[in-house]
């Protein structure tokens, strides 16, 4: 039998460095520094970041930090339910309807809110349907002493210190086990806690 041409050679070599990449891929599948670009430039910094009081060229102190509102003034339901929940744009105009009018992106917010459109916000987080993750078991979970085992920074960073929000942390089934695999955390291993 004649060697394969050299076209086909190569075509078998590609093909085989695509199949081996995205195996490692799959096993690998770091979801880790993912950050898509918003619809709107919305400043976790700004929003739920602590107040850094600076003086501006008139002499009058203003916050060019955060005005440190709580995570679950727009996360509403992690407590609860197995999703938390991006707010409404109703939650953002309980302040924007008097606040912030004259900067670019407020505006833009705005537009959305009248057109009555939702803005179309990109998913950061966003697991395969075959796993099984419930926000309100982790942050209801107590240790011994009573305290919480686990808090949004845990898995999601200083969101409060984010410009625009950044998976922190690989996302994949390793990661879900290390932190299973802790005595302290006390939480399942066996495949249907995560796949049922
Ligand atoms: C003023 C409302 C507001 C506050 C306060 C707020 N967020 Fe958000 N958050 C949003 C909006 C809007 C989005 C969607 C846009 C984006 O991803 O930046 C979002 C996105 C996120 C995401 C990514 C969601 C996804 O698609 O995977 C995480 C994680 C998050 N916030 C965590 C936090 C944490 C932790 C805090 C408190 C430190 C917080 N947020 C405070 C409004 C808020
Ligand atoms: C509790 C009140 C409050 C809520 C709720 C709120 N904001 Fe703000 N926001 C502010 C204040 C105060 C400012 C600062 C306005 C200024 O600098 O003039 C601001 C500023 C902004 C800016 C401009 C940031 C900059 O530095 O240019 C954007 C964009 C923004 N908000 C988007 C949102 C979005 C989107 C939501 C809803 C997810 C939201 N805000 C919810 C109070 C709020
Ligand atoms: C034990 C890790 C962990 C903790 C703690 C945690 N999250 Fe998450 N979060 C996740 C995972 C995993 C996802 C992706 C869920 C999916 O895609 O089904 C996610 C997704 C999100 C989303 C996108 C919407 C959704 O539910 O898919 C928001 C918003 C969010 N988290 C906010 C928060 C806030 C606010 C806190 C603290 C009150 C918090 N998270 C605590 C792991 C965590
Ligand atoms: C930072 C630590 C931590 C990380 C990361 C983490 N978990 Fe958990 N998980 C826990 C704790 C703590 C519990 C609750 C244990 C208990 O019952 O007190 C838990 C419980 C669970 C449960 C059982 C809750 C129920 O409703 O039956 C499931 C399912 C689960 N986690 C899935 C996941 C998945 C999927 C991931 C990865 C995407 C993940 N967890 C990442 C700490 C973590
Ligand atoms: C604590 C939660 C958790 C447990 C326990 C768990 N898994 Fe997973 N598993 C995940 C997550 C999260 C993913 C998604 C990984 C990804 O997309 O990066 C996953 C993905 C998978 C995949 C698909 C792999 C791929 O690359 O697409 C298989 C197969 C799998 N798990 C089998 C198992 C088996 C078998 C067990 C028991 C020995 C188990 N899992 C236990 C969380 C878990």
């Amino acid at each position: 039998m004649s060697r394969p041409s050299m076209s086909v050679r190569i075509l078998i070599l590609v093909g085989g460095m695509a199949a081996a990449g995205s195996l490692a891929f799959a096993l690998s599948n770091a979801r880790r520094g993912y950050e898509p670009r918003q619809p709107i430039l919305f400043k976790h910094s700004r929003m739920a970041g602590p107040p850094v009081m600076v003086k501006n060229d008139k002499g009058e102190m203003v916050n060019a930090g955060g005005f440190n509102i709580p995570c679950l003034y727009c996360h509403t339901m992690p407590y609860k339910g197995r999703h938390s929940t991006v707010p409404s744009t109703a939650v953002c105009m309980n302040c924007h309807s008097t606040v912030g009018l004259n900067r670019e992106w407020v505006l833009k917010m705005k537009d959305y809110w009248e057109r009555g459109e939702p803005i179309p916000w990109v998913k950061v987080h966003d697991l395969p349907d075959f796993v099984y993750y419930d926000h309100s078991a982790h942050l209801n979970a107590k240790n011994e002493k009573g305290e919480p085992k686990v808090a949004c920074k845990d898995c999601h960073g200083e969101v409060e210190k984010m410009d625009v929000v950044r998976v922190q942390n690989a996302f994949n089934m390793q990661w879900c086990l290390d932190c299973h695999r802790k005595k302290e955390m006390a939480a399942p291993t066996d495949c249907v806690a995560c796949h049922r």
